[in-house]
C-alpha cells in the first residue's frame, strides 16, 4: 500500500496542542502497522490571518486539495473577536468545509462506561448510549445570502438566511439513511416544521426518501423537543440528522451523555475528493497552552480518519481500544477530572494512549506466537 498523504492544520488555541498528539498517534500506528503516512502543515484561522492576512489562504486550499485526508485542531479566539465578517478566524473553518464540499458532518455520540461519573446525567440515562448526528454542513443558516447589518429608513437591521436547495437536502438525508442501514435503522430527522418553511421541505424530502429505505423507521422531531429528547432518553436514538446549526447546538448538548466536549470526534465527508476530521470543540482560548486539554477527541477524530478515508478498520479500532483501555486505567484529563482518578495532562494523555498501543501489539505478538 502506498504512501498516505495527510494534511494537518493545526489552527489556534488548543487546536495545536491536540493536533500534535493525534499526528503522534498515527505516527505510532504507521510503525505498529507498517503504513507510511506523510504529514504537511498549513495555516487557518487566526494564525493564518495574522501571518497571511486571511483565515483560510489559498496556499492552504491547494494543500488540502492534494492530499488524501484533512486533519484540523480548532480556531478562533479572544485577539480577533473584534475583527470584520471576512477576517474572522471561524470564516476559515467554514470556507474550508465549503471548498472541499464537505456537506456531511459525522458526530458519533457513545458512552464509555468508565467515564460515566463524568457526565452531569444519572448513570442509567446515559448507560449503552450509542447514537451518530448528521449534520448538514456546507448550508442552511450558516451559509444562507444575505447576511449582514443594514439600514433601512433611518432604522438599524440585520438578517442572516437559512437557504437550503431541494437537492442539498436529499444528498445529506441520504447520507443518514445509509448510515442507519449499517446501524439499527432508525433515523431521526429534526427541524422545526411547525415554524420554518425549509423544515417543511426537510420532511417531504425525508419522507420522499424513506420510501427507498423501506427496512429504515424514519420519525420526525422538532428540534427543541429534540433537545429536551437528549436529556430525557438519549438511548432512543441511532441516527439523528439535521440542519447545519440545529446539528452544531445539539452535539454541544450531547457531548455531555459521554463527560466532555473534549471527547468527541467528528468526520466531515464529501463525495469527491478528501474528506476533513475535526474534533467537535472549540480552540478553548481559556485553557490553552496550559496542558491541560483533553486529546482524546482529536485522537479520535485521526481514528475515524484511518476507518473512513484509509479504510484501516483494524488500526483505527486498536486507537479506540486503547483509549478506552487508557480512560478504565483511571487516567483522566482535567475535564473528566474525578475524585480518586489520576489527572493528567495533555502530554501524558498522548504518551498514554501511545503506551497502551503498544502494549496492545505486544499482547498480540505474543498470542500469535502460540497460535
Ligand atoms: C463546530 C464549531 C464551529 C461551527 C465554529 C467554530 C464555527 O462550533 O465545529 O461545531 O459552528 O461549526
Ligand atoms: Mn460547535
Amino acid at each position: 500500500m502506498g504512501k498516505r498523504k495527510i494534511a494537518v492544520l493545526p489552527g489556534d488555541g488548543i487546536g495545536k496542542e491536540v493536533a500534535r498528539g493525534a499526528v503522534e498517534i498515527l505516527k505510532a500506528v504507521g510503525e505498529q502497522f507498517h503504513h507510511e503516512f506523510q504529514f504537511s502543515y498549513g495555516l487557518i484561522g487566526g494564525e493564518a490571518i495574522d501571518v497571511e492576512g486571511s483565515p483560510l489562504p489559498q496556499d492552504t486550499v491547494s494543500l488540502c486539495q492534494n492530499v488524501d485526508a484533512v486533519l484540523l485542531g480548532a480556531v478562533g479566539g479572544p485577539k480577533w473577536d473584534e475583527n470584520p465578517p471576512q477576517l474572522r478566524p471561524e470564516k476559515g473553518l467554514l470556507q474550508i468545509r465549503k471548498s472541499l464540499n464537505l456537506f456531511a458532518n459525522i458526530r458519533p455520540v457513545s458512552s464509555h462506561s468508565s467515564l460515566s461519573d463524568s457526565s452531569p446525567l444519572k448513570k442509567e440515562i446515559i448507560e449503552n448510549v450509542d447514537f451518530v448526528i448528521v449534520r448538514e454542513l456546507t448550508g442552511g443558516l450558516y451559509f444562507g445570502k444575505p447576511s449582514g447589518r443594514s439600514v433601512e429608513n433611518g432604522e438599524e437591521f440585520v438578517v442572516d438566511t437559512l437557504y437550503y436547495k431541494r437537492e442539498e437536502m436529499r444528498r445529506i438525508l441520504t447520507t443518514a439513511f445509509e448510515l442507519a442501514m449499517s446501524r439499527n435503522k432508525k433515523v431521526t430527522s429534526v427541524d422545526k416544521a411547525n415554524v420554518l418553511e425549509s423544515s417543511k421541505m426537510w420532511r417531504e424530502v425525508a419522507v420522499e426518501l424513506s420510501k427507498e429505505y423501506k427496512e429504515v423507521t424514519l420519525e420526525h422531531m422538532l428540534v427543541d423537543n429534540a433537545a429536551m429528547q437528549l436529556i430525557r432518553n438519549p438511548r432512543q436514538f441511532d441516527v439523528i440528522v439535521t440542519e447545519n446549526m440545529f446539528g452544531d447546538i445539539l452535539s454541544d448538548e450531547a457531548s455531555m451523555i459521554v463527560g466532555s466536549l473534549g471527547m468527541l470526534p467528528s468526520a466531515s465527508l464529501s463525495t469527491s475528493g478528501p474528506n476533513l476530521y475535526e474534533p467537535i470543540h472549540g480552540s478553548a482560548p481559556d485553557i490553552a497552552g496550559k496542558e491541560i486539554a483533553n486529546p482524546i477527541a482529536m485522537i479520535l477524530s485521526a481514528s475515524m480518519m484511518l476507518k473512513h478515508s484509509f479504510n484501516m478498520v483494524e488500526e483505527a479500532e486498536a486507537i479506540e481500544k486503547a483509549v478506552d483501555s487508557v480512560l478504565a486505567a483511571g487516567y483522566r484529563t482535567a475535564d473528566v477530572q474525578q475524585f480518586g482518578k489520576r489527572t493528567v495532562s495533555t502530554t501524558e494523555m498522548v504518551e498514554l494512549v501511545k503506551a497502551a498501543l503498544a502494549e496492545d501489539n505486544a499482547i498480540t505478538n505474543i498470542m500469535s506466537a502460540y497460535a
